[in-house]
């Protein structure tokens, strides 16, 4: 059984004609695009417009049929359906192993409703438990806030790719991933402290943003709300 397919089709219940939808990005979300075009090209779905959180969910929607419309120009959008790489109890979350956290934050931030789909590999008892918190930064300093980052406890280092250069996001950025050995105690502490920091763009951590977690199992489709 496919769970990520499972949880992005149950999120399509929650799109209607006329809304202005955020779409994330990520493996997961690639199930959610997948349907709301299919629902598009039947006339199911009509007068949807979308904005997109990354150029590989860019490509996907326009090879969908999905009409992709900037922020700037889409007013405040209605729904916001997304992935996690992790969730915990409080829905949470920590994301952007994708690249794509930025972008994500800001059209979560301009959504009535931000609904998260997953598999229940996802959910965590604490966050950092399993994944390591990627950070987007500024080129400039890198090295400097690497260490900066090791003493707040975790194991900093610049992501990198195989052959050794910085991973980019889309908006042209690298990115510092922390590994926090024994979780992250205080996300919101956590968040303030790395967010007052000059050079840091943004973190992903998500915190007290999604309205909707849908998680499926090998058994049922579980939807937690806050
Ligand atoms: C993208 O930057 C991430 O925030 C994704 O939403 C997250 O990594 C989940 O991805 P998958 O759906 O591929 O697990």
């Amino acid at each position: 059984m496919n769970l990520k397919k499972q949880a992005a089709l149950q999120a399509v219940k929650y799109v209607h004609s006329g809304q202005r939808i955020g779409l994330g990005s990520g493996s997961t979300v690639s199930y959610f695009i997948k349907a709301l075009g299919d629902l598009v090209k039947s006339g199911d779905l009509v007068d949807i417009q979308a904005v997109s959180t990354s150029d590989e969910t860019s490509i996907q929607a326009q090879d969908s049929g999905i009409p992709l419309v900037d922020l700037d120009h889409s007013g405040n959008l209605d729904i916001t359906v997304d992935g996690a790489d992790e969730i915990d109890h409080n829905l949470n979350l920590v994301k952007g192993l994708g690249k794509a956290l930025l972008r994500e934050k800001i059209v979560a931030a301009h959504s009535n409703e931000f609904v998260i789909i997953a598999d229940e590999s996802k959910l965590v008892s604490q966050l950092g438990d399993s994944v390591p918190l990627p950070i987007e930064v500024v080129k400039f300093g890198i090295d400097a806030q690497e260490k900066w980052l090791q003493n707040l406890g975790c194991v900093a280092e610049i992501w990198r790719s195989e052959d050794g250069s910085m991973l980019l996001s889309d908006n042209g950025n690298p990115f510092i991933r922390c590994w926090f050995k024994d979780g992250i105690k205080d996300p919101s502490t956590l968040d303030k402290i790395i967010k007052s920091r000059v050079g840091i763009i943004e973190h992903g951590l998500f915190l007290g943003m999604a309205t909707r977690v849908i998680v499926a199992n090998m058994t049922e489709v579980v939807e937690l709300t806050i």
